[in-house]
């Protein structure tokens, strides 16, 4: 097969445009954001016209840009592309924190060429953050290179993580919680997957897990962890993959794997 060649500065800079443009509608749109509200997987999974509207921004342009991409959005964009091109998107990461005015929100954009993330775009609209990445080239906010905490003792980390929409999955989430919190100096849980790992990347974390993401939750923002140093990984230390999410300052990543998986078993 022949690899796809890719100007990957290309993909990224319109990666970042559009997670900028679509955050800023978010803002915008935050006074009506409790009309419109409807449910997903459960009663607690919502979605807005806001996070539809985001999508089909994203989408749209994506589709008049670069007519023979792929797509996969949260919000039901769903293509095969002939590029080798695939454009991974959460439109509105945070819904839940968006609709109470909880300021941890953001939009996702993840650029994969022949099936690996290149690039990957994270906007936090409420902070003016935008969070970037391509493979091998670091990680930058606002232009600016970042870099993991490089803390080395898991008793005194702090940890992110966040919790499925489904009930079951949250009453195992809350037993590994049990053996997780005393082992470290807190737990965080901010709400938007894709912020957390972007914290991890600049050092607002020392480590984050997560089980039940989905790719749209993580493709992006495990990029820009990996290239600020983050060691990436399955809580299990394989390959990273949707319902298993765990990136740490490099020291850290071990000794987190081993809790996370040892709260597993419990
Ligand atoms: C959710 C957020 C949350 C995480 C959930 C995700 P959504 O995404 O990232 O932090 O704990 O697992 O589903 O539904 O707000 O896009
Ligand atoms: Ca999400
Ligand atoms: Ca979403």
């Amino acid at each position: 097969m022949v690899a796809v060649v890719a100007d990957v500065d290309a993909l990224l800079g319109l990666a970042s445009e559009l997670a900028r443009r679509a955050g800023e509608l978010l803002l915008a749109e935050a006074p009506d954001r409790a009309d419109d509200v409807s449910t997903k997987s459960s009663r607690t999974d919502m979605v807005t016209a806001v996070d539809v509207a985001s999508e089909a921004l994203i989408v749209g342009a994506i589709e008049r840009e670069r007519p023979d991409d792929g797509v996969l959005g949260e919000e039901g964009s769903n293509r095969d592309g002939t590029s080798g091109v695939r454009w991974i998107i959460d439109p509105l990461d945070g819904t839940t924190n968006y609709l109470y005015g909880f300021p941890m929100f953001a939009v996702s954009i993840a650029v994969e060429v022949d099936g690996d993330v290149e690039a990957g775009a994270v906007f936090h609209p409420s902070l003016d953050e935008l969070f970037t990445a391509r493979r091998g080239g670091g990680a930058q906010c606002n232009g600016h290179p970042i870099q993991v905490s490089g803390h080395d003792d898991l008793a005194t980390a702090l940890i992110g993580t966040g919790f499925a929409y489904d009930a079951d999955m949250r009453r195992t989430q809350g037993r590994w919680l049990e053996r997780i919190l005393p082992s470290v100096r807190d737990i965080r849980r901010g709400g938007a997957a894709a912020l957390d790992l972007c914290w991890v990347a600049c050092g607002r974390l020392d480590g984050f897990y997560e089980a039940g993401l989905a790719p749209w939750d993580f493709a992006a923002g495990a990029l820009i962890a990996r290239e600020a140093g983050a060691d990436t990984s399955a809580f299990d230390g394989g390959p990273m993959r949707a319902g298993s999410v765990l990136a740490a300052s490099p020291a850290i990543a071990p000794p987190l794997r081993r809790l996370v998986s040892e709260a597993a078993t419990l």
